[in-house]
């Protein structure tokens, strides 16, 4: 990193820091504060994986895993515990025709659309061999419409549960319509939850992977070596070979 933003970088953090644990601070500063420290602190990891960029090789490769690592696979993620710490919205650091597999769930959704999305999909396909498979998986945003649209609380209910029986924002789902919010932006103050930029269903996936240009698409059918067990409800997952 270059000395004078390592400089500036330093002055946002300590100034930072002085703005959050003031109880003069309001709540909005603090909560963009927040966000501007999230991105900081990414920034400054990616900039120390930069230097390995390349100089890997994988056959498997899971992107936006969490703490779902995956035993055999090249994990990469902005958090531990993945092999390589890397904020993904710059591209995949791996080179043209390399890779087997790619697995990425849950994780398009955090990340904006169309910039971020599109160069992904596009940098899923560059680092595939010819062959080679990607399968995304994401909220399925049809089931969670329909729910809301038809009233369906029972469906409602399981989806509150299964996804979001953990968090405090449970405190705040009062009627549907909370449930539809979370689904497509879960703007959680909780600085642990990263917000969902955009929402997915089968035939936007589709078109994603489409454009991108791989040749052969279609319905992932969840193999649970590999999937989070935990996502089976709710998910949608697509395929695309190059
Ligand atoms: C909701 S979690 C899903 C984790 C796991 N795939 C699962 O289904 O349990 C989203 C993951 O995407 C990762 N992520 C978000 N933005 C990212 C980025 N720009 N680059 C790499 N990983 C990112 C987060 O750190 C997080 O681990």
């Amino acid at each position: 990193m270059k000395k004078n933003i390592k400089r500036i970088i330093s002055e946002i953090e300590n100034k930072s820091l002085i703005i959050l644990t003031s109880s003069e601070a309001t709540h909005g500063l603090k909560r963009s504060l927040r966000n501007l420290l999230k991105e900081v602190s990414l920034f400054k990891s990616h900039i120390s994986a930069l230097k390995k960029r390349g100089r890997r090789n994988s056959t498997y490769v899971q992107i936006g895993g969490g703490n779902h690592y995956l035993d055999g696979f090249l994990n990469i993620d902005i958090v531990p515990p993945a092999d390589v710490i890397w904020d993904v919205r710059e591209g995949i650091p791996l080179k043209f025709n390399s890779v087997k597999f790619i697995f990425s769930e849950h994780f398009l959704e955090h990340i904006d659309y169309p910039v971020s999305v599109k160069k992904f999909v596009k940098e899923c396909y560059r680092v595939l061999k010819r062959d080679g498979k990607v399968v995304i998986g994401v909220p399925d945003g049809e089931l969670a419409v329909r729910a809301y649209y038809k009233t369906d609380n029972k469906m409602i209910d399981r989806f509150m549960r299964k996804w979001y029986s953990k968090r405090n924002c449970l405190n705040h789902y009062n009627t549907p319509i909370d449930f539809l919010n979370y689904h497509f932006r879960d703007q959680d103050d909780n600085e642990k939850y990263r917000p969902h930029f955009w929402a997915y269903d089968r035939k936007k996936l589709k078109s994603l992977l489409k454009e991108a240009g791989f040749r052969k698409i279609g319905v992932w059918r969840l193999d649970p070596r590999i999937a989070n067990i935990k996502r089976k409800f709710g998910s949608i997952y697509i395929y695309g070979i190059k």
